[in-house]
């Protein structure tokens, strides 16, 4: 077994924590401490959970799992404490502060605590706001990578992120913007042609301002695009088209999240390699 790291109660960048998460963290003091595991659950298939994630899972006194975690991974930590934190993109049943106080309430009493995030913990998941909140609070944490929707949902829909010949790069932005900014935190302007293949997670709401900016900043109307609902789950849906028409065929689709969106010439692959729609069972769970 890997050993647990114990962190040290140094101070991360970013935005300071507010009065209510100080307090907490300040009253949690570091002896009698159990740990926490922040552990990726993988895409939405349960088959793609990591074998150290789940070995946490059997042992864990008490799990917080979010939204887009497959119930049936829970059936691992049969007698665990388990802890719905929620999250939609504009509904969190838990402030993140919440989240951050029951980590660190639960590993202060002594108790095995997972944390089970989808996709994977570092990717878009807020699980390094998790872990800085525990460095603070002096908690033994770890971090458990799982496979993220980034790379998992693409190869599901049978569309490769590169390939020879055809892309060479790619890059995971967000497209959940507050919509309230006048400015994007993502400059579309230099990720329009900088990268051959682009993969938007939580864009499906943007996807008319996404599209936009692409061509304004030079990406072809022409460029492929997928649209992919519930990647790795037997109720995956897959619409694809052009940056020309996709934010039309989405709205006629009334697609709603969780959606991956891939953008560039791969997209087109997935005529030839497209392997799971079809089958809506992985070969291997079908057999
Ligand atoms: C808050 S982000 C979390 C990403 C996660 N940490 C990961 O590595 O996959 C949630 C977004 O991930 C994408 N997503 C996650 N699971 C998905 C799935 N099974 N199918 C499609 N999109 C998914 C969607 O874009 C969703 O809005």
């Amino acid at each position: 077994m890997r050993p647990v790291v114990r962190a040290a109660g140094r101070r991360g960048a970013g935005a300071p924590p507010s009065e209510a998460s100080e307090r907490v963290i300040r009253a949690a003091g570091r002896r009698g401490a159990g740990t926490v595991a922040l552990v990726g659950a993988g895409p939405g298939d349960p088959g793609l959970m990591t074998v150290r994630g789940l070995e946490l899972l059997r042992r864990a006194h008490v799990v917080v799992y979010d939204r887009l975690v497959d119930p049936r991974l829970l059936d691992a930590a049969p007698r665990a404490r388990r802890i719905f934190a929620g999250k939609a993109s504009d509904h969190h049943t838990l402030p993140q502060e919440r989240i951050n106080a029951l980590l660190i309430m639960h590993a202060r009493r002594g108790r095995r605590v997972v944390r089970l995030k989808g996709g994977d913990p570092f990717v878009f998941g807020r699980g390094g706001e998790e872990a800085d909140a525990l460095a603070r609070a002096g908690i033994p944490f770890e971090v458990v990578p799982g496979v993220s929707s980034a790379v998992a949902v693409p190869a599901y829909a049978g569309i490769p992120l590169t390939h020879r010949g055809v892309a060479s790069s790619f890059a995971v932005v967000t497209g959940h913007e507050e919509a309230c900014k006048r400015e994007s935190s993502v400059d579309w302007s230099r990720l329009a042609r900088a990268v051959d293949t682009l993969v938007v997670l939580m864009g499906v709401k943007s996807l008319p301002r996404i599209v936009r900016e692409l061509i304004e900043h030079g990406r072809p109307a022409a460029t492929p695009v997928a649209l992919v609902r519930w990647g790795t789950t037997n109720v995956q849906e897959t619409i694809t088209g052009t940056l020309g028409d996709i934010a039309a065929l989405a709205a006629r689709a009334r697609l709603e999240p969780p959606v991956v969106i891939v953008i560039g010439e791969v997209v087109a692959l997935r005529d030839r390699l497209q392997w799971f729609d079809d089958n809506r069972v992985p070969m291997e769970v079908a057999q």
